[in-house]
């Protein structure tokens, strides 16, 4: 019978990754289609994404796990140490590859079709290294953390990833965040987005 993963965080965890999977995904089909088109991409919309990845994985998601869960893990179990560090160093550099994107971004918007295979490229590179990255995350941290925290560490922990609401989780976002996730689930396919259920 498999393990029941039935604490608060963990499921936020898969749902956020859900999530960001789901958008990373969906950029670079969106790509993928202009580049067959021989079109132009909305500049506003992808420039929208990746803010986004900026603000809510980036700034909630990836910082708790290694301000918050992985302490703690190192703090219950001497397993997975090696792992925790190179999450922790992917958390780290994280900010830098997303900055790295938009920049590309940038040189697309500014130079049109000769800096097109760069941005796709800056682009795929990002979006495999943090798909292995939550793989990772989802293959081994999650069933050692269902392993070895305590009820307090949940206790914790659950308050602080319930804070995240992530509105590409299905929440409805705040009144500073509208504008950005209208413009971003209109172009994202289903089931990611505002009607999604929470
Ligand atoms: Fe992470
Ligand atoms: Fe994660």
């Amino acid at each position: 019978m498999e393990s029941p993963m039935t604490h608060t965080t963990t499921r936020i965890i898969r749902e956020e990754h859900g999530a960001l999977s789901a958008m990373l995904r969906s950029i670079v089909l969106l790509l993928a289609q202009h580049r067959r088109q021989e079109t132009l991409p909305d500049f506003g919309v992808l420039r929208a994404m990746l803010f986004y990845v900026d603000e809510f994985p980036e700034k909630r998601h990836h910082r708790k796990e290694s301000e918050l869960l992985f302490p703690k893990l190192r703090a219950r179990t001497p397993l997975s140490r090696e792992l925790l560090d190179r999450l922790d160093e992917d958390h780290a550099l994280g900010e830098r590859r997303i900055r790295n994107v938009e920049h590309a971004l940038l040189g697309f918007e500014m130079m049109g079709e000769a800096r097109r295979e760069a941005f796709e490229k800056a682009l795929g590179q990002y979006v495999d290294f943090y798909l292995s990255h939550m793989a990772m995350e989802e293959r081994e941290i999650l069933p050692l953390a269902e392993r070895v925290l305590t009820q307090e560490d949940w206790a914790d922990l659950d308050e602080a990833f319930g804070a995240n609401r992530d509105p590409l989780t299905g929440f409805e976002p705040d009144e500073e965040y509208r504008q950005l996730f209208t413009r971003i689930v209109n172009v994202v396919p289903a089931p990611l987005g505002l009607g999604a259920a929470s």
